[in-house]
């Protein structure tokens, strides 16, 4: 088969009505995004592969060294605050993200160290107008978050606060301690309702049955502006009738605000146990399961807000990094991306509290990124949330984007991933689902920086020692 015929396909395959009764069981919401899975060969897994193989290759530090340092804020500008609390009272196996085992004491120096950094960083001229705590799991001590929050909202102007928490934190006092505090949107880890598949994620004991977290949602439903339910598809064990039923639940039973739905993703270091606890990985089902989600969330009157992201309504506060190009982020763990550079801070908890006592902030890494890969970055997160406006990434790169970019925009042309539409570039029904796996492989890629960030402390401590 020829190119021009593979071409047709994939336009063709965005109005395909083929597979739609395969997906939909739920008499209530109708089909109407579709996928055509009848090609030759299996396209979007070879964009997945070449994805990753360019992630491993761009996205690496080089060796942290001394003296890497947060730059100064540009005059005038806003940005987005990100702060990590690594803290968790369990480890989940899947998980890849810097968490460490809750140990009350450390823990509030680290609260403690944050504060302290959140001072500095204000003190050098940093202004924030939105703050999103993540983790780990920010409430495992929530007085210590409402302090943090309190003193953010103290020295800025801040329209928006976001945090992340499991089921457990929901009672009724701690959601109004939150609320007090100026928290808007709570995004809850859910992941899915099968008992079967939280007993095998480890959460069941601790998080409780799907029926218990289904009764915890619905009595947070209109405490927060934005109640974000965080879901992941794909697991090993997971079948479709699983994935049907927890959309029911969320759909019909608790009607949550937004519901992220994350594909399963693995790293190095967490791929062991994972496998012994969840099972292997089938990327070859990713595809079935996003259009089971797409069809029955969009059908229920749900509006996508980026490609793995469902609302209510539009404007609600998703992905920061979708929404905003630069943050800064706080804590060990933490990133941040600004002037072209992705700083990163050192994942030593150890190392955070010496750095922050002695009056640093904990920034220990960081990669410059080449304009092409500025503006690869601007792409990818733009077309995450749908679309991309042609007029604003030309003046966010003095007119140099479309001209820099033309092999990949005539690329996601030809294969059916995003559509010129005027004034904007928009992503087809087949762009959404490559979307996912971009940004499946681009978190891969984040996780990789993790676990690299991890082998850098031992080089770290040898820095620390001898200053
Ligand atoms: C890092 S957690 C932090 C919030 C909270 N501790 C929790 O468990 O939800 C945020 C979300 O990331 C997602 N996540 C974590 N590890 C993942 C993985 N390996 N693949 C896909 N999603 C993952 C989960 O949906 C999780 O709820
Ligand atoms: S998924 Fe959440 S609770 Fe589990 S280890 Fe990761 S951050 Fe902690």
């Amino acid at each position: 088969m020829t190119v021009a015929r593979w071409a047709q396909n994939f336009w063709r395959s965005s109005d395909s009505d083929s597979n739609n009764q395969r997906f939909f069981p739920n008499p209530a919401c109708q089909r109407r995004y579709l996928f055509d899975d009848a090609l030759p060969v299996n396209i979007d897994a070879l964009i997945g592969d070449y994805i990753r193989q360019y992630n491993q290759h761009k996205l690496s530090f080089p060796p942290v060294s001394a003296g890497t340092s947060l730059p100064p804020p540009d005059a005038g500008q806003s940005y987005l605050l990100y702060l990590h609390i690594p803290y968790c009272v369990i480890l989940c196996p899947f998980c890849s993200f810097h968490r460490v085992q809750f140990e009350p004491g450390e823990a509030g120096n680290y609260f403690d160290c944050l504060r302290r950094e959140i001072d500095l960083v204000t003190e050098a001229g940093f202004r924030f107008d939105e703050l999103y705590v993540g983790g780990g799991t920010p409430t495992v001590a929530p007085d210590e978050l409402a302090k943090t929050i309190t003193l953010v909202r103290e020295q800025h102007t801040i329209g928006g606060v976001s945090v992340e928490t499991n089921p457990d934190d929901l009672a009724r006092d701690s959601m109004a301690a939150l609320r007090y505090a100026g928290v808007n949107r709570l995004s809850v880890g859910v992941q899915s309702f099968d008992n079967d598949l939280l007993r095998e994620m480890q959460r069941l004991d601790k998080y409780g049955s799907g029926e218990e977290i289904r009764t915890r949602l619905q009595h947070a439903e209109g405490h927060f502006d934005t109640l974000n339910v965080d879901m992941i598809f794909n697991m090993p064990h997971q079948t479709e009738a699983s994935l049907q039923r927890d959309l029911n639940i969320l759909t019909d039973d608790v009607g949550v605000d937004q519901v992220s739905f994350y594909p399963l993703m693995t790293v190095n270091s967490t791929r062991k146990k994972m496998q012994q606890s969840m099972g292997s990985v089938d990327y070859d089902r990713e595809k079935a399961f996003y259009g089971l989600i797409a069809n029955h969330m969009l059908a229920c009157g749900y509006v996508r807000t980026s490609a793995w992201c469902f609302s209510r309504k539009p404007g609600l506060f998703d992905e920061y990094i979708v929404e905003r190009e630069e943050y800064l982020g706080l804590g060990s763990g933490s990133f941040s991306y600004l002037g072209g550079k992705l700083y990163s801070s050192t994942f030593s908890i150890n190392h955070y509290l010496r750095l922050v006592q002695a009056g640093k902030t904990g920034t220990f890494g960081c990669l410059d990124m080449t304009d092409r890969d500025q503006m690869r970055y601007y792409l990818l997160m733009q077309l995450f949330s749908g679309s991309l406006d042609k007029a604003a990434a030309e003046e966010r790169f003095d007119g140099r984007f479309q001209r820099t970019l033309w092999p990949e925009l005539t690329m996601l042309q030809t294969i059916g991933a995003v559509r010129n539409a005027g004034v904007q570039l928009t992503l087809t029904e087949r762009g959404y689902y490559i979307w996912v796996m971009l940004m499946r492989n681009f978190f891969t890629g984040v996780n990789n920086l993790r676990d690299q960030m991890r082998h850098n402390i031992a080089r770290e401590t040898a820095i620390l020692e001898a200053e």
